[in-house]
């Protein structure tokens, strides 16, 4: 079944939150140029490519292809490029690295300790996103509050140590994402309607059963305090006063 029939439904004030998006994605091209966007090529993160296409806000985008994706992931960065007239950036983990580990530890090493799976997630995530964000004042990524209890606290811009990340759909609900993918015909993942919810590597991701939480499949034999890959340590919000009007960014 459709992903937009079966999730689809706005929030009571949805239309003042993409009013905040919007807003906030205007006010950090003012102020963090050169951005970047971050994409999974998940739900959230197809909803922001398509805002900085109508918003016209400036900002590159980046896919960290793990070597560990699903097909159908993958082919979104052609179908992306096709349906926004504009240019994905690829960044892959060095193969010297990816290859030695899996001599070492094995294709299953993720399921065998939180340790190697963390190492895996080093080699296939984190050096690449290194690479893909030198040289930039800002990230934009798809993180949610409702996404999980690690992202509760989730804010619209945080100081890390070298720039600032931004999460305009801190707000969003998974009603709201998958609402605004059904009006704007926003090409998405098939894997979605196949009740994978949230995706990730495909050795690291499972689909769900009605009912259960958005994030249950991913890294599922693990604790859910551990579910995190590394790519977002919690960082200190940014006053949004000294950045954005209140009146236009209410949190
Ligand atoms: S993860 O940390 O558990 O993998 P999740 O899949 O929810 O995170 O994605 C959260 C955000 O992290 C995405 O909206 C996106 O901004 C960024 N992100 C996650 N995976 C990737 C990837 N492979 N490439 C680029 N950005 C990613
Ligand atoms: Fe490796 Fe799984 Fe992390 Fe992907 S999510 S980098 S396959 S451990």
């Amino acid at each position: 079944m459709s992903a937009v029939t079966l999730y689809a439904k706005a929030s009571p004030d949805f239309a003042d939150k993409l009013a905040q998006s919007e807003a906030l994605l205007r006010r950090v091209e003012q102020d963090y140029t050169p951005l970047t966007q971050a994409s999974s090529l998940g739900a959230e993160d197809m909803v922001i490519t398509h805002l900085l296409h109508s918003t016209g806000v400036r900002a590159s985008v980046f896919v960290l292809d793990t070597g560990k994706l699903h097909a159908q992931t993958v082919a979104l960065i052609d179908r992306i490029q096709a349906h926004y007239q504009r240019q994905v950036e690829v960044y892959r983990p060095q193969a010297e690295a990816a290859d030695a580990f899996v001599q070492h530890f094995g294709e299953q090493a993720m399921y065998e300790s939180l340790a190697l799976r963390k190492q895996c997630c080093g080699i296939r995530k984190m050096e690449p996103l290194a690479r893909a964000l030198a040289g930039h004042r800002g990230w934009l990524t798809g993180l949610r509050r409702e996404q999980s209890n690690a992202r509760a606290e989730v804010d619209f811009i945080e100081q890390e140590a070298e720039r600032v990340k931004i999460n305009p759909l801190a707000r969003w609900t998974a009603g709201d994402v998958w609402n605004f993918i059904g009006l704007h015909g926003i090409p998405y993942n098939p894997l979605h309607d196949a009740f994978f919810p949230s995706i990730g590597c495909a050795p690291c991701t499972r689909a769900v059963t009605l009912g259960e939480d958005i994030r249950s499949g991913r890294w599922w034999w693990e604790q859910e305090s551990a579910k995190e890959c590394g790519l977002h340590a919690p960082g200190e919000s940014v006053s949004l006063s000294s950045t954005i009007p209140l009146k236009e960014v209410a949190a």
